[in-house]
């Protein structure tokens, strides 16, 4: 599908050059810049903070896709919008309402989008989709880059897919989790629009290389 954005996770870029490793991507032909940030909390694993974002921002131009893994998004998304993010990713188990967030979120100016976890029934998220501009789906627990891709959550995408198209036009659909050049064209396949991948680009030796042949498995 060419209308296919391309996020890789600077989760597993090398922080001691993460300006060169982002323009890197960018030049090999990346859409999106993922940004994951985790709090300890809400998973055991601690990243990056606003002022990371806010760096990003500045040496890139493509979109900065911010996925929050923290317990009080209400409290940091319009620090993070601030900093510069153009689409912003809650979990629905992190605030009282979720479409509560969501909607702040878009007031702010930011893209809002619901994460789903490999366990959580859409039936749990459904109700949110009103107001969003994504749904994110993960086909990891989230947590940590590198990890095996959970090829069980294919058949929710596909449900996700026909919710979409059955009457949200516009909504993307963005797949989080262990995808590489073996895996991407089963998510395309079954609903993706968005493909975010961190070691499956920044743990191979070519990005342009590797993002042509992502491109090229489903063309
Ligand atoms: C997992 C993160 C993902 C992760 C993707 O908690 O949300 O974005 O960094 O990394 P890979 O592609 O290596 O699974
Ligand atoms: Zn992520």
């Amino acid at each position: 599908m060419p209308g296919i954005k391309i996020a890789p996770s600077i989760l597993s870029a090398d922080f001691s050059r993460l300006k060169d490793e982002i323009q890197a991507v960018e030049s090999a032909g990346a859409d999106w810049i993922h940004v994951d940030v985790m709090d300890g909390h809400f998973v055991p694993n601690i990243t990056i903070g606003p002022v990371v974002v806010e760096w990003v921002r500045k040496v890139t131009t493509i979109a900065v896709d911010v996925h929050l893994m923290i317990t009080d998004p209400d409290k940091y998304a319009p620090e993070f919008i601030k900093a510069g993010a153009d689409w912003l990713s809650i979990h629905p188990d992190t605030c009282t309402d979720p479409n509560t967030t969501l909607r702040k979120i878009r007031n702010l100016g930011a893209k809002a989008s619901i994460a789903v976890n490999p366990d959580v029934p859409l039936s749990k998220v459904v109700g949110c989709f009103d107001n969003v501009d994504m749904i994110l789906m993960m086909t990891v627990f989230p947590g940590f880059g590198g990890q095996a891709f959970i090829a069980d959550v294919l058949k929710k995408i596909t449900e996700v897919r026909k919710v979409i198209d059955a009457g949200r036009p516009g909504v993307l659909i963005e797949v989080d989790g262990g995808i590489k050049t073996d895996n991407i064209a089963a998510v395309v396949q079954a609903g993706g629009d968005v493909i975010v991948s961190g070691s499956g680009i920044f743990k191979t030796p070519s990005y342009a290389e590797t993002i042509r042949q992502m491109r090229q498995a489903v063309a």
